[in-house]
């Protein structure tokens, strides 16, 4: 592996193998994240965002199966370890927080209990080294008067500071990378925006990389260098934030950027939610996945996936217009043709 990535996910594939039959959950996902970097993961429940993030971290849920690709994680071979290694792994060098805080935070202990049992589980400080390093997090996280809240219980304490503590705890161990799950869906939009400031201030100051779950494309427009566009189970757009933002080419990236709730327009144009409904996992389309939804689609879309086209080294998509667009420039300009758009029969990155 490239030492200048902390993440390299290639060509990876993973199935659900349920009663009702294969959930193709993965396909061929290709992921890359350097040090410092934050990398967006954006689409619709069931995209196969937390799946992707999870088998990063070596957890995959039963029935699922790791099929198939690489998975590189700041010189790990994930794949190819034992639980017992990966171990070692999470908590140190990868943490996570999840949507809702209450689910992860015990009811029936202390903050400061369980701040404490992560620090001295992972650094091996002593119980009162970890009880000062307990507050010095608290403080991080714009926690004030961590002292008091070192003593009370999870209920006791809002949304967002519950929040808070489970960032803080995440960040016990420094580590390199922090995959955040949907982190402020479950708050209100005031809180979630502090909790994203604060996530990017945090990693302004510990220069960690940071992957950002969430279904809603706006909240990571401002703190992203990449976006992952996922649909049932693919990543159908990947690009820098300004080219997803501003030169979407996947007609899922188009909708997704239409529903995105604007203040300066009149409220009855505000959002325009994608028509449709989400892919049947156990029977995807054979075609595009996103074909039954798409007001731009072909008849190829129906029968067969899009080929890669990528547009720089940066940013890819797999739409047929892209490929019919760059066939129709090349037969009208064959002696021109746009060395920039390079296609794969594969269909495969
Ligand atoms: N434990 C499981 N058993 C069976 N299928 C699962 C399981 N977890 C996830 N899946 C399947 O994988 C797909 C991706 O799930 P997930 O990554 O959780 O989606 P999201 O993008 O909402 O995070 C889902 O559509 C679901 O069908
Ligand atoms: S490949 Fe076809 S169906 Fe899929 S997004 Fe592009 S135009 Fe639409
Ligand atoms: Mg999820």
């Amino acid at each position: 592996m490239s030492d200048e990535y902390l993440v390299k996910i290639e060509n990876e594939k993973l199935s659900f193998f349920t009663p009702a039959g294969e959930v193709k959950a993965l396909n061929d996902v290709n992921i890359t994240l350097r040090p410092g970097e934050v990398l967006g993961i954006v689409g619709e429940s069931g995209s196969g965002k937390s799946v992707t993030a999870y088998s990063l971290m070596g957890l995959t849920a039963d029935p699922g199966k790791l099929i198939g690709g690489k998975i590189r994680f700041n010189g790990h071979a994930i794949e190819t370890m034992s639980e017992k290694e990966i171990r070692k792994i999470r908590g140190n060098e990868v943490s996570i927080i999840f949507q809702d805080p209450m689910t992860s935070l015990n009811p029936v202990y202390t903050i400061g209990n369980q701040i404490t049992e992560v620090i001295t589980l992972h650094t091996g400080k002593s119980k009162q080294e970890a009880r000062e390093r307990a507050k010095e997090l608290l403080e991080l996280v714009g926690i004030n008067e961590p002292e008091k809240r070192l003593k009370q219980y999870p209920h006791e304490l809002s949304g967002g500071m519950r929040q808070r503590i489970m960032i803080a705890i995440a960040l016990a161990c420094e580590p390199k990378l922090l995959i955040a799950d949907e982190p402020t869906t479950a708050l209100d939009v005031t809180i979630q925006a502090q909790i994203l400031e604060l996530m990017m201030d945090l990693k302004e100051k510990l220069g960690m990389a940071i992957i950002m779950i969430t279904h809603d494309l706006g909240v990571v427009a401002s703190m992203c260098d990449h976006i992952a566009v996922m649909y049932a189970g693919r990543i159908v757009e990947y690009g820098t934030t300004d080219q997803v933002f501003y030169e979407p080419s996947h007609m899922y990236t188009k909708g997704l950027i239409r529903s995105i709730p604007r203040l300066d327009v009149d409220e009855h144009q505000r959002l325009i939610p994608i028509e449709g409904t989400p892919v049947d996992m156990l029977n995807p389309p054979a075609g595009c996945p996103f074909a039954p939804r798409c007001e731009k689609a072909m008849k190829i879309c129906l029968r067969q996936p899009a080929p890669i086209t990528e547009f720089d080294d940066t940013h890819y998509t797999y739409c047929w217009l892209h490929q019919k667009a760059a066939m129709e420039k090349q037969a009208a300009r064959p002696e021109v043709a746009d060395s920039r758009i390079a296609m794969s029969q594969g269909g495969e990155k």
